[in-house]
């Protein structure tokens, strides 16, 4: 038995939800750069789950019902305000969604249908959770979901107490349909190596977030950010991935084990920084992006993922940087809830093998000999 580090290149299961062939990131047959191009957060997601397209009749059904189950309960509100004001937020939301299955009293309801209709709730309440620990922590009251929004609507209408702009919801909208799905990633394997044991739906939620939170992950959209407030201006950019280069320190937002000839849904998030940049009549952060990874890419061969735009993206449409990996969530907790319902179907236990590499013939000594 031989392990492979990272399980780079296992093939692990099958599923018919996302594919990356040659570069090219499909959800259910339908090219990224199609859905991105014309797709609502919510015909995606609706996708993602039932394997097709809706029609306006589905799409609006879906909507009501991300609507009607989009508040949270009271007594989870409650204990957001109880959580440390400095709490890392990816930590407070891994806890707020792993105490809503206290609330659900279908949470161990193993049906499809009971299991479908927890991933569109899940789906609905993660933007409201992320809102309320952001305006909790700011001293503020959580604002209730508003009726009749979109995803996308709603989240920066909680987040801010006010009507969020066109160009912000249209922004956030398609940065949601570039993140719900990506094949295999650790979030979702996660979510799904955790279900597999025939656990509940919350729990492999749990499990993803625990996994989207770190730096080599999802979190590394928010690292992006701390690295450009670093660099500071465009003259020092530079300088200071030379630095980083020479000490053999990774340049976060770059690199990623299945593209090696960049990520399809780079060009997206970068495209509407350079818009965002352009509209503010400020495109420091695009300049100073667009330089590094000129930089990166020179010396390393590196091309951008998902998470080095989406950084001056999200900055740009006024959101702290805390919030950018829960973002993340919001749109990939429909990836993650599409694979847990088709892990449950034909399951089996995820139990792989560990290639052993540790003493052998060790005979027990009594502790008072040791
Ligand atoms: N900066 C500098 N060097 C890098 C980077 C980087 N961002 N990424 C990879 N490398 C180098 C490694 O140091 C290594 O070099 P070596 O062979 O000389 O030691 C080589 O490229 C291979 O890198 P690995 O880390 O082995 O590649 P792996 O496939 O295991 O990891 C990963 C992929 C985690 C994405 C990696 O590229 C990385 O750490 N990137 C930065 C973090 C990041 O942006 N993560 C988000 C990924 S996308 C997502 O999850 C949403």
């Amino acid at each position: 038995m031989t392990a492979t580090k990272g399980l780079e290149g296992i093939v692990a299961t099958t599923s018919s939800i996302s594919s990356i062939f040659d570069g090219v990131l499909t959800y259910r047959g339908y090219d990224i750069d199609d859905l991105a191009e014309h797709a609502s957060f919510e015909e995606v997601a609706y996708l993602l789950w039932f394997g097709k397209l809706p029609n306006a009749q589905e799409l609006q059904s879906l909507q009501q019902d991300l609507s009607n189950y989009a508040a949270i309960p009271d007594k989870l509100i409650q204990q957001i305000k109880l959580y440390p004001q400095d709490a890392n937020t990816m930590a407070a939301l891994r806890s707020a969604v792993s105490a809503l299955a206290l609330y659900d009293e279908a949470a161990d309801d193993m049906s499809r249908e009971a299991n479908e209709k927890k991933a569109v709730q899940l789906q609905a309440q993660l933007p409201t959770i992320i809102a309320a620990i952001a305006r909790v922590r700011q001293g503020k009251e959580p604002v209730a979901p508003k009726a009749g929004a979109s995803i996308a609507e709603n989240f920066l209408y909680m987040l801010r107490g006010e009507q969020p702009d066109e160009t912000s919801i249209k922004a956030l909208d398609q940065a949601l349909v570039l993140h719900a799905d990506h094949e295999l990633n650790a979030s979702t394997f996660a979510s799904r190596v955790t279900v597999a044991t025939l656990s509940d739906i919350y729990s492999g939620v749990t499990s993803a977030i625990g996994a989207l939170k770190g730096p080599l992950h999802g979190g590394a959209n928010e690292a992006v950010m701390k690295m450009l407030n670093e660099v500071g201006t465009l003259d020092k950019a530079e300088a200071y991935i030379q630095e980083k280069l020479d000490n053999r320190e990774k340049i976060m937002g770059f690199g990623h084990r299945v593209y090696k000839n960049g990520d399809p849904r780079a060009k997206h998030l970068q495209k509407m920084s350079r818009e965002l940049g352009k509209m503010k009549g400020d495109t420091t952060l695009y300049d100073m992006s667009v330089l590094i990874e000129e930089t990166v890419t020179g010396q390393k061969g590196l091309k951008p993922n998902v998470d080095f735009y989406s950084a001056s993206v999200y900055t740009q449409l006024g959101i702290e940087h805390e919030l950018f990996t829960p973002i993340f969530a919001i749109s990939r907790v429909s990836g993650w809830t599409a694979h847990i319902l088709e892990q449950y179907d034909g399951n089996r236990i995820i139990r792989p093998r560990a290639e052993y590499t540790g003493l052998t013939d060790q005979k027990y000594v009594p502790v008072e000999l040791r």
